[in-house]
Parts: C-alpha cells; sequence; structure tokens
C-alpha cells in the first residue's frame, strides 16, 4: 500500500496552529497533529519580545535556535555558541511565550561526549530556561544521547539533514542525494523515533526524499529546505522576516523587509535628531 502525505484541511476547534486554547503547546497536541494530516509552522526566536509576536500570531512551537549564532550573536557559524548563551536567550523566549512550545537547542559540544553530558546540559535548558523539549542533531549517532534524555522526562527533537553542526566536515549542501545517503537518512529517522524524538527536523534534504521519510514515520517532520511534503515547516525568523543582511537561501521565503523598514526609521529618527525635529512639544516635559 502506497501512503499518501496527508493533508486536510482542518478542525480550527483542534487546530495546533490558530487553535483557541491559551495552555501551552505539548508534545502530545504535536502528535494528534500528525494524526489529523494537520500541517504547522514552525519559527525560531532569541529574544523575548520577538517570541512574543510568533506566539501572539499563533505560532505553535518555537525554537531557541542555535543558529542565534550568526542571527543574533554575530558568530560567523553555529558552532560557538554556548550552553550560558543557549540558557540566557532560551529563558527570554520563555518568559516572551504563553502558548507555544518553546525547544531549545543544544549546542556544539553540548552532547557529542555521551548521554550522561547530554542529559546535563537538556535538564539545565529544561530547570534554568523553562524550555518544553530540547533539540539535537544527529540520528544513530546520537541514538544514546536521545534515549537517556527522553526516559529522563524530557521531549526531544532530532535534527537530520544538513547539520550545521557539523559544517566542518559537511559544509553547506543538499544532503541525501546518492542512494546510500538517501538509506542513511531513513535510518537515522527511524532510530530518532525508536529512540523516542517526538519529531525530525529534516534540513536541506531532496522533496522526494522528505516525503518519504516523512511517511514512513509517525512521528512529525519539519521541513527546512525539504519540500512541500513534511508534516511541519520551519524558518530561522531573521530569514523570513527580511532581517538578514546579504544572501538568503533559497529554499527561505521573505514574508517582510523589516531590514529595510528598521533602516528607514533609524534614517527618519537621525534626520529628525539633525534637523530639531525631535523631540517636539509633545514628547517633552516641563
Ligand atoms: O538552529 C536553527 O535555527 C535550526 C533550524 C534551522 C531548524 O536548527
Amino acid at each position: 500500500m502506497t501512503l499518501q502525505p496527508a493533508h486536510k484541511p482542518s478542525d480550527s476547534s483542534k487546530a495546533l496552529y490558530g487553535g483557541k486554547q491559551t495552555r501551552r503547546i505539548t508534545v502530545h497536541d504535536i502528535a494528534a497533529a500528525k494524526e489529523r494530516g494537520e500541517k504547522w509552522p514552525m519559527l525560531t526566536a532569541y529574544d523575548a519580545m520577538t517570541a512574543s509576536v510568533f506566539d501572539e500570531a499563533g505560532i505553535p512551537v518555537v525554537l531557541v535556535g542555535d543558529s542565534m549564532g550568526n542571527c543574533h550573536l554575530g558568530y560567523e557559524t553555529t558552532v560557538p555558541v554556548t550552553m550560558d548563551e543557549m540558557t540566557l536567550l532560551s529563558a527570554a523566549v520563555v518568559r516572551g511565550t504563553r502558548r507555544a512550545l518553546v525547544v531549545g537547542d543544544l549546542p556544539f559540544g553540548a552532547y557529542q561526549e555521551g548521554p550522561v553530558q547530554a542529559l546535563r546540559n537538556a535538564t539545565r535548558l529544561v530547570k534554568d530556561a523553562g524550555v518544553g523539549a530540547v533539540k539535537l542533531e544527529g540520528g544513530e549517532r546520537s541514538l544514546a544521547q536521545t534515549e537517556l534524555i527522553v526516559q529522563s522526562g524530557i521531549p526531544v527533537m532530532s535534527h537530520l539533514g544538513l547539520t550545521p553542526q557539523s559544517v566542518n566536515t559537511m559544509g553547506y549542501r543538499v544532503q541525501g542525494r546518492s542512494d546510500e545517503a538517501a538509506h542513511r537518512l531513513i535510518r537515522d529517522a527511524k532510530a530518532a523515533q525508536d529512540a523516542g524524538a517526538f519529531a525530525v527536523v529534516l534540513e536541506l534534504v531532496p522533496a522526494e526524499l522528505a516525503a518519504e521519510v516523512t511517511r514512513s514515520l509517525h512521528i512529525p517532520t519539519i521541513g527546512i529546505g525539504a519540500g512541500p511534503d513534511t508534516d511541519a515547516q520551519v524558518l530561522v525568523w531573521t530569514d523570513m522576516a527580511g532581517m538578514t543582511g546579504g544572501r538568503v537561501p533559497r529554499f527561505t521565503k521573505q514574508y517582510a523587509n523589516l531590514r529595510q523598514t528598521l533602516g528607514d526609521a533609524a534614517k527618519a529618527f537621525a534626520d529628525d535628531v539633525a534637523g530639531g525635529a525631535f523631540p517636539a512639544e509633545e514628547h517633552t516635559f516641563h
């Protein structure tokens, strides 16, 4: 039997995205959405104010991604991000949200030593920042880490395909193009599911392969550069809102031009100050 991607219009009273509930989304809501065949969006956020905008817009899952390295902290890659930085910014995002499930990334070096290190750092993100789940890169290679974290009561989101923490060995290119790489990706996805992961991010993989992985898992797939047939889609917020300077990846869609808007506002402020138009009488106390 061939399974088709199950995308049905959803009953909005039950919907994960745009639903009416005010309590936080849980991994059970995410599992139920897959059963209903309901697609949902995830965005990254790195501060309380931006996260509150996404929460009010009904984004059900907010990822405090280690993309904070390039998009918020001024590093060239995600590799230098530390647990201290991740904990501080995750706590801010949790404080800025009321409804979204907040997922904190385990940065490079925070789980590669083994399951005990992984559990220690996942626990820190839950206790000190208040996240509802953690994300880590790798399928089979992170199996023991995923198992121990999940058994300890912390939901894990897995990340496969292009895994930016491995940029020094992998580069930034589409993954899973050869038969062998495609089989490895499918094995990794099943390993993550069997280890107890509640969802799998698929980054930069061919659409047909992402669709096959999505059909073969009972947990949801979240695509980024993985075509239209994953259960959910994630974008880095600065790319989505046009805040990122320079070239953005082809798979991203820009829904606003915040960089231009903010730059124009800053120039208008500078002109007003130089020309004496700000502050005016209404901004002044006597
Ligand atoms: O760090 C991040 O923002 C991510 C997303 C690209 C999935 O891992």
